[in-house]
């Protein structure tokens, strides 16, 4: 893994972006818009209600936004495809909206929890019909005007966390949220961009978010950082593979993201940090990323939220390092895209890892440098359930072992990185030149 390369931009920002500048009056442009599927969906669903979103060029987006409380009733059902973001995000938009909508995704996201939303949107006056278990397929009416609430978040989600408060855009009075344990901060960040009433305090070790309803947009130009949740497979990649030395540009070092940079260097991974500045009110910084012998940590579960999509690329890098790695308090990951707590312990297994799951995390016992066998000539590919970070996490398993890792269906990459394959290729052969 060698030279230079750019990851596409963050996933979380780049929904958030559409869905600001569909609320904004006028016209907004974005830059460095990642293009997956995740983000096509929340873009499908937000001309459905009245926005005009158009693609100029690669990454170059213009909005021109309907304002806050301008969405119309949609006139089929939104398909969120595999998108969980999409999904919640957008449910809470609706919620403070006179319209209804019925959202339906696949058969990953068919499975995913979607009480968490419902329950404060419920709150707010929202009115849902869902399938059992709360889940899709899910109906919904909005209220207008809702009611405000004050939500202290039982689960650490800025999914949940950003369903509210888009709610609470079109909702009179002050729509407050505490959040006992912090998480990614993007949708506050953005609110303040676009010009919305939004204040954060900190009270008993607590955040506490209030945001006041019935505001204006103002539009924006906004540029997306690198996704760091991309760029972690990459990171991993050049830590395992022996003679790496690898540079990410622009990867987005926003501290409620940076979890698996804090725990990697503490296995000994050399990850140094360059050029920090700021890019779209967010931290950035190129990324050298060098081969390391990595020794296995426990990981402190208070780190989860900073890292809640990492953990399968950390599981992989666990996987080659020197000793036990023990990992805690991930209840949250069985609940993801796929149960990644399960699935990537089996995918581990058919690569030759030393895996046991337990209820809350998985305990790895690593080669100690050594590649993993990989898949058997006779074996069966690994599993990836429609999700893309199992099946990036295993590719790059597939590096460094002896037969390569087979995986069953590559195709959900595309959700969140489409360029996943051709950077791999690239990051590759660069260092079979170098
Ligand atoms: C996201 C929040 C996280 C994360 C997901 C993106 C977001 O989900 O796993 O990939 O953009 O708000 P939770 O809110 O369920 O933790």
């Amino acid at each position: 893994m060698r030279g230079e390369i750019c990851v596409p931009g963050d996933k979380s920002i780049s929904h958030r972006a559409l869905i600001f500048a569909a609320l904004a009056i006028g016209e907004s442009r974005i830059s460095g818009m990642l293009e997956g599927e995740d983000v096509l969906a929340t873009a499908g669903a937000l001309r459905a209600m009245g926005a005009t979103i158009e693609r100029q060029s690669d990454g170059e987006w213009r909005v021109h936004g309907v304002g806050v409380g301008g969405l119309l009733q949609p006139a089929g059902a939104l398909d969120m495809g595999n998108s969980g973001t999409s999904t919640r995000l957008l449910m809470g938009l609706v919620a403070s909206h006179g319209i209804s909508a019925t959202f339906i995704g696949d058969s990953s996201l068919s499975r995913r929890p979607m009480e968490r939303v419902t329950a404060p949107l419920s709150a707010m006056g929202a009115d849902f019909t869902v399938s059992p278990g709360t889940t899709l397929p899910i109906m919904m009416r909005g209220l207008c005007p809702a009611v405000p609430i004050r939500y202290r978040l039982p689960v650490a989600s800025a999914q949940v966390k950003s369903a509210i408060l888009l709610a609470g855009l079109n909702t009179p009075g002050v729509t407050t949220i505490v959040e006992p344990v912090p998480t990614r901060d993007h949708t506050e960040r953005m609110l303040r961009g676009f010009g919305a009433p939004i204040e954060i305090t900190e009270e008993n070790g607590e955040r506490i978010i209030r945001l006041q309803g019935e505001c204006d947009l103002a539009p924006q130009s906004l540029e997306v950082p690198g996704d760091p949740s991309s760029a972690a497979f990459f990171i991993v990649a050049a830590l395992i593979v022996a003679g790496s030395d690898l540079t990410i540009g622009n990867v987005g070092m926003n501290d409620t993201r940076t979890g698996l940079i804090t725990v990697l260097r503490s296995m000994g991974g050399s990850i140094e940090e360059l050029n920090r500045r700021e890019v779209g009110g967010e931290p950035v910084a190129d990324l050298r990323v060098r081969h390391s012998a990595l020794r296995g940590t426990s990981v402190d579960p208070a780190l989860a939220p900073s890292m809640i999509d990492e953990f399968p690329a950390l599981f992989v890098a666990a996987s080659v390092a020197q000793g036990r790695t023990i990992t805690s308090g991930l209840e949250e990951l069985r609940v993801k895209e796929s149960d990644r707590l399960s699935v990537m312990a089996a995918a581990l297994k058919i690569a030759g890892a030393d895996v046991a799951e337990t209820p809350d995390g998985l305990t790895i016992d690593g080669t100690g440098g050594e590649p993993l066998r990989g898949t058997p000539a006779d074996g069966e590919p690994c599993v990836t359930h429609l999700d893309h970070r199992i099946a990036m996490s295993m590719a790059v398993a597939g590096l460094f072992s002896r037969n390569g890792v087979a995986i069953d269906d590559t195709r959900p990459i595309a959700t969140s990185f489409p360029t996943f394959m051709p950077l791999l290729n690239q990051a590759t052969s660069q260092g079979s030149t170098a």
